[in-house]
């Protein structure tokens, strides 16, 4: 399905915006950037479900405009490289991260993840991945490189936002799916994939209303905002984002859609 709705150009290409910034503050409380279902919260306790330490190598798929890796670097100390497919993101990251002096630490690189990753066998301690993994076709293939990376007594964390747990009717599939290639999951695959490529499942955790919550309040915050963002993003696409997440809170509060957090150990 093509995509007819962008999000992720015009999140990263305003990063600076102050009505941008608004947005993201009033939807998730502290700014890093996200353009995901992630809370405050969450964000809060990845370090310790990664289990990361000052010397951590840290990974992170799908690093959008490079906040949250930064906020890691600074607040844990760890080093981490952060991969994106998204120019704008990636070229936001490292200019946050020169502007923050932690270059040294963070590191990002424009990079389609959904092919073999050009990075060493057992290069980090901890691999993580928030609501990335529903735009890349082969999940197998996807884990079983993020096991390859992965030091044996690593960790590994990712969300998967589209896990199929009701009646979902094609237009909602449709405008679910406006802003790019997705991948549905029927419930139990991820935890079987996860087993699949080698990993020993620690949790899984369902966020589902989170992201209902989470999309809530950035379909309220943006429409606050409506003559800005026209100005910006234009009638059709704006309106087009506020269908999707309108649809996203429908379906996640209704349990039709559910968000999980997975953790899974390396073993040595
Ligand atoms: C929902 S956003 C999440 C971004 C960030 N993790 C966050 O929490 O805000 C999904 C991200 O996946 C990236 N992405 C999608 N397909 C990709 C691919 N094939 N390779 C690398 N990144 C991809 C998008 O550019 C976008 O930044």
């Amino acid at each position: 399905m093509p995509r007819t709705v962008d999000l992720y150009d015009s999140a990263y290409e305003n990063y600076e915006s102050e009505t941008y910034r608004e947005i993201r503050t009033e939807t998730y409380g502290k700014d890093f950037g996200q353009t995901s279902w992630v809370t405050t919260d969450e964000s809060e306790e990845i370090p310790q479900l990664l289990a990361l330490k000052a010397d951590s190598s840290v990974l992170e798929i799908g690093c959008g405009s490079g906040g949250y890796a930064l906020h890691l670097a600074e607040k844990i100390g760890c080093r981490i490289l952060g991969l994106d497919i998204n120019v704008p993101g990636v070229r936001n990251a490292n200019r946050l991260a020169q502007a923050k002096n932690l270059a040294s630490r963070a590191r990002f690189k424009d990079q389609d993840v959904s092919k073999v990753l050009p990075l060493e066998d057992s290069a980090f301690d901890a691999v993580f991945s928030n609501d990335v993994l529903c735009h890349l076709p082969d999940r197998a293939a996807v884990l079983g490189e993020i096991f390859r990376l992965t030091k044996p007594g690593g960790r590994t964390l990712f969300s998967d936002g589209l896990v199929v747990g009701g009646m979902v009717s094609y237009e909602e599939l449709t405008i679910r799916s406006s802003i790019g290639f997705y991948v549905y999951s029927p419930p139990g695959e991820n935890e079987r994939l996860i087993r699949e490529a080698g990993f020993r499942l620690v949790r899984a955790i369902d966020t589902t209303l989170n992201a209902a919550s989470i999309a809530k309040r950035w379909h309220d915050a943006r429409e606050k905002r409506n003559m800005q963002l026209v100005a910006v993003e234009g009638e059709r696409n704006f309106e087009g984002l506020q269908r999707f997440l309108s649809c996203v809170f429908k379906l996640c509060s209704e349990g039709r859609l559910l968000r999980y957090l997975y953790v899974a150990d390396k073993t040595e």
